[in-house]
């Protein structure tokens, strides 16, 4: 037996990275707050696996793909003989290693890109951004949880195996994951050499660092040179700059004297006519629009309204409403209701914030009518605010 290289370096550091980018994807999945770090492990992942696919032909003897292909029925065949305790021992992947290895690629990959075609539709960034509808995003979510949960379940047979076969075999494969040395019979290949292709693995590095480096340049950078905190205090979070939507300087001065200028996107067609139709009884307010006035807002607001605007919350207020509703409140949408009902009661009665009506105090782009995930924040009470 002599001590030989298996594991060369770019295919741990990639092994261990992804494994860290997939548990941090998953781990900030749940929560809007955090779509940020969802999106960095992503694109990060997605750099990783185009260069595990670049060194499965181009990197170390164990790390080619072609010296774990198998029949697909080997896996199988190959776990039956683990468990009855008569497997042979592979220096390299086994049959179901190697096929949980391709089966992780594969789902990995549709796992990225069906994110970066939801992060596209849904929110209008990335990669993908305005590439398809928000409806169409919303497929690619479904599709992207799927492929991110079938995901999952390898992960958890590829453990399952790693434990089994380190018992059955008394050998550390997470130890030799990690320093890339194991023993094994005199004839078999060592990978020292071959690993000393370092022209390569640089290239093959810079590529996943340039995938890498189009998500920093595009998100993290215009966010780490943004101010770091707004007038109440409160840091904000990473600001994402989506599509500027269409403006008008007449309804920004007619309708945002009083409250913010709710944008059109907020609220169906239907609802801006009654609202301009019974403009003599706003809210307890007469807002006394001369008739070519409250003609031209009304085609603004028409032009823009939920049923045509591009946004998130533009589509899933609209579709909120129950056929034929006609809300004159944003805050009487169902979505928006949705939306809001896990804010504590303390919140609302925050000097800042006061009405629910003030979307600017927790919501950075109001004024744009954009609503981005990244750009809310709560309000939090000054120490020393008096009440
Ligand atoms: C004279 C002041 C005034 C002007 C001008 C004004 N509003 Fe209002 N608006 C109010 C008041 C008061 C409320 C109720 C606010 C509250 O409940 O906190 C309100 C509420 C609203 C709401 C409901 C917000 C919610 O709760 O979802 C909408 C939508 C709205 N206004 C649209 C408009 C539009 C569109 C215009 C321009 C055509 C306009 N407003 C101009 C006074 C005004
Ligand atoms: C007290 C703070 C606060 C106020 C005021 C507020 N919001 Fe929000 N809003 C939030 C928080 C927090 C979330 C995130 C909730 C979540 O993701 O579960 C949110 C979520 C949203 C979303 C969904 C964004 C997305 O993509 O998931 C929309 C749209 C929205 N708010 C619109 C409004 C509008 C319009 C107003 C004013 C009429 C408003 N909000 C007022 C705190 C506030």
């Amino acid at each position: 037996m002599k001590r030989i290289l298996v594991w060369d370096i770019p295919t741990r550091l990639f092994h261990w990275l992804l494994a860290a980018s997939f548990a941090v994807a998953w781990a900030s999945s749940g929560s809007d707050e955090w779509l940020s770090v969802h999106g960095f492990s992503g694109y990060l992942m997605l750099g990783l696996i185009v260069f595990r696919l670049i060194w499965g032909v181009a990197g170390g003897n164990y790390a080619r793909f072609s010296s774990f292909r198998h029949g697909s029925l080997a896996g199988l065949a190959y776990l039956r003989q683990l468990l009855a305790g008569h497997a042979r021992r592979h220096i390299g992947h086994n049959p179901a290693g190697a096929q949980a290895v391709f089966l992780m690629l594969a789902l990995g990959l549709a796992v990225c890109l069906t994110g970066v075609l939801t992060q596209g539709g849904e929110e209008g960034h990335g990669a993908a951004a305005g590439l398809t509808g928000v409806a169409v995003g919303r497929l690619f979510k479904e599709a992207h949880e799927i492929a991110a949960t079938l995901m999952l379940l390898v992960v958890i047979g590829h453990l399952a195996g790693v434990a089994l076969e380190s018992w059955r075999h008394r050998e550390n494969l997470p130890r030799a994951m990690i320093t890339g040395f194991k023993e094994a019979p005199d004839e078999a290949l060592d990978d020292s050499p071959a690993s000393r292709r370092y022209p390569l693995v640089g290239a093959s590095l810079l590529l996943s660092a340039i995938a890498f480096g189009l998500w920093w340049f595009s998100y993290a950078l215009p966010a780490a040179l943004a101010p770091k905190s707004t007038a109440d205090g409160a840091a904000p979070q990473v600001a994402f700059v989506g599509a500027r939507l269409p403006d008008d300087p007449q309804w920004r001065e007619e309708c945002g004297s009083c409250h913010l200028a709710f944008h059109p996107n907020l609220l169906p067609a239907r609802s801006w006519r009654k609202l301009v139709a019974e403009q003599d009884k706003h809210f307890g307010a007469d807002l006394a629009l001369d008739a070519p006035t409250a003609q031209a807002l009304l085609v603004f607001m028409e032009n823009n309204a939920a049923e045509r605007g591009p946004t998130e919350a533009a589509f899933k207020i609209e579709r909120s409403l129950r056929d034929g509703a006609t809300p004159l409140r944003i805050t009487e949408t169902p979505y928006w209701i949705k939306k809001h009902k896990e804010i504590a009661p303390a919140d609302w009665r925050l000097p800042q914030v006061d009405s629910r009506a003030n979307c600017a105090a927790c919501h950075r782009d109001a004024e744009a009518g954009t609503f981005e995930d990244a750009a809310m924040h709560i309000p939090k009470a000054a120490p020393n605010a008096r009440f």
